[in-house]
């Protein structure tokens, strides 16, 4: 082994660095932490290429003297604590004073800011191996923070940052957890010169929520409150049929800080059992006051995993609220499983559960049907043991095909899920959402590989309330949109117009809010750069919802339609998701329960 060395502050530094700035993100967060703690009431992000080119955030806070200025950016240089008590009781974001030089290390960062009582600001400019600079300039009270070039001299953390939507969602999960916890300020986030978000200071969180995520997250959600010795909790909690599979929206604060807990959100879905089904996920926003000496939030550098002394107690006293607003509200009563037309298990929306349990059969007649009509019943020859089969793997696909080229004269709709007819060997079930399915995916990736449209039904416009940030997914996407048989433009800063659908989607009025939502869902995934892999993808995920928003057959004639498409296409067997589509029940199956 060598001789101890100290490393020099800047290597210290750019080594602190790696746990306190892990992405764009991370810078993000520290500043209009910063900017809320300095008592601003008007915050700017501005954000080109995620993060990567440059991070700003302006504020119109306390801002710094000359010689703060110069200082901010040492190790464990901060203004909120001084003393050993104060750290039990912190009320700001930071304390640490390790934010300012963590980000200066592996970013070029200039500052400039002023003191309302002073003449003149200071500009502060940290470059490469901790180089500062100073000047007196003229700036507006406040501080002015751009961080340039991140990680420019760690290139293998800037080599592991991923694709910029990706980075950007990261960047508005923080905006948005700040933006959550202070209503009374302004905020506005802007990237690559585009507004994203701009908040007005709002009256409540209400409105802030309502600002943020649109109004069918607002509009869904019921009011939050409970105060006892330990703990005060305020906020809200979703509807339970707006549960998403995808989770989202779920904001647990403590004393106005955003902190991860699993143990609180296992409280939270506590609450709503039975009212949802497994699988998903209700929307919550949340915040807890305790007493700050009965919580430690120094556990965690980033700071978002917070130890609570009286954990326990807490989970009780939040499960029990929740319980209780949901059911003061009596949504226990309000669920409905009615499965009259509906399609099966479609992968999207808050009605999938709905549909999955069926009850007995109810069998549709078919006024053309003649069950006494034999014409069409296999030779008895064609029933052998061999093709009696489940077609289960795939080199039978062949075969399956071979018996649909049989006269398939008689069709029956079972309870609007299942097409029965008969064929070669035996009795064949289609499944019609899953064959719809199939159809969607195959009619979609070939619509996103050639400029082909699809036909599309024209509605009364709908207006649908968004949000900023999801507006901008419509906009973005409206090329692909169109093609696929959306007619959907944005109007004003956070509303679309829904003005047509592709044809085969339900027109119900209702279903719209619900269409849009899950366009929201699909549109914001994370998206592959391989850009074959993103049109199956996308594929996938439009048939999906045009299998979960389509109408009932109307007919056996559609019915026989739905059947020919399936067999004209590369693959009636499965799904893109690889679930069975098609079942033979074979006639010895049959015979054998006679
Ligand atoms: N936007 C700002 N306005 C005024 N002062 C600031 C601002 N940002 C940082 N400071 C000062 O710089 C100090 C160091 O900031 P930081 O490194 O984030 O540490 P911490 O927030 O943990 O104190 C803060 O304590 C504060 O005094
Ligand atoms: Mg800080």
């Amino acid at each position: 082994m060598g001789k101890l060395k100290i490393l020099p502050a800047q290597i210290a530094n750019m080594i602190a660095a790696g746990e306190v700035v892990q992405r764009p993100a991370s810078v993000v967060k520290e500043l209009l932490e910063n900017a809320v703690d300095a008592g601003a009431s008007q915050v700017s992000v501005v954000v080109t290429d995620a993060g990567r080119t440059l991070i700003q955030v302006i504020d119109n806070g306390c801002g710094m003297s000359p010689v703060d200025a110069v200082l901010c950016f040492e190790r464990h240089a901060t203004s909120k604590i001084s003393t050993a008590e104060d750290l039990e009781q912190i009320r700001t974001y930071g304390f640490r004073g390790e934010a300012l030089a963590s980000i200066a290390a592996v970013a070029e960062v200039t500052l400039r800011t002023r003191r309302p009582q002073d003449e003149t600001a200071t500009e502060v400019q940290v470059g490469a191996f901790g180089e500062v600079k100073t000047a007196t300039v003229a700036a507006p009270s406040g501080s002015n923070f751009s961080v340039r070039n991140l990680f420019y001299n760690t290139p293998a953390r800037r080599k592991f940052l991923k694709s910029d939507p990706i980075e950007f969602k990261h960047i508005l999960e923080e905006f948005t957890r700040v933006a959550l916890t202070r209503p009374e300020i302004a905020f506005s986030i802007s990237h690559n010169g585009r507004d994203i978000y701009v908040l007005k200071k709002a009256k409540s969180l209400k409105f802030r929520v309502l600002d943020l995520l649109g109004s069918n997250v607002a509009g869904d959600v019921v009011d939050l409150a409970a105060e006892t010795s330990v703990v005060r909790i305020s906020g809200f909690v979703g509807r339970p049929d707006t549960a998403r599979k995808t989770p989202g929206n779920q904001f647990l604060f403590v004393n106005g800080r955003f902190f991860r807990s699993p143990y609180f959100h296992k409280a939270v879905m506590k609450a709503y059992e039975e009212m949802i089904p497994d699988g998903v996920t209700p929307a919550y926003f949340i915040f807890l006051e305790t007493d700050p000496r009965s919580i430690d939030v120094n556990i965690h550098p980033t700071k978002t995993e917070i130890k609570f002394e009286d954990d326990s107690v807490i989970f009780q006293i939040l499960y029990a609220c929740v319980k209780e607003t949901l059911g003061r509200n009596s949504f226990g009563a309000s669920i409905d499983f009615n499965t009259e037309g509906a399609v099966p298990l479609p992968q999207l929306g808050r009605s999938f559960e709905q549909y999955k349990d069926v009850g007995m059969p109810v069998i549709e007649t078919d006024p053309g049907f003649d069950p006494f009509h034999t014409g069409d019943s296999p030779a008895p020859a064609e029933a052998m043991p061999g093709l009696g089969r489940h077609i289960d793997r795939r080199e039978d696909y062949g075969r399956l095909f071979e018996e649909k080229t049989l006269p398939l004269g008689r069709i029956l709709i079972l309870q609007g899920k299942y097409i029965l007819t008969p064929a070669a060997s035996g009795l064949m079930i289609v499944h019609i959402g899953r064959a719809r399915e199939r159809i969607l995916y195959e009619q979609t990736l070939r619509t996103l590989a050639r400029s082909g449209h699809v036909t599309q039904t024209a509605l009364f416009p709908v207006q649908v309330r968004v949000g900023a940030n999801c507006r901008l997914l419509f906009e973005d996407n409206a090329d692909m949109l169109a093609r696929l048989g959306f007619d959907i433009t944005p109007l004003g800063t956070d509303t679309v117009v829904v003005n047509g659908v592709p044809e085969g989607y339900s027109c119900e009025s209702g279903k719209v809010e619900q269409l849009v939502e899950d366009l929201v869902l699909i549109l914001s995934e994370e998206r592959e750069s391989l850009p074959e892999l993103m049109q199956q993808r996308l594929a996938e995920k439009f048939a999906t919802l045009g299998a979960a928003h389509a109408g009932p057959l109307s007919s056996p004639q559609e019915a026989q339609r739905l059947i020919d498409t399936l067999f004209a296409g590369d693959n009636a067997e499965l799904t893109p998701g690889g679930r069975r589509i098609v079942h033979i029940i074979p006639l010895g199956d049959i015979e054998k329960k006679f």
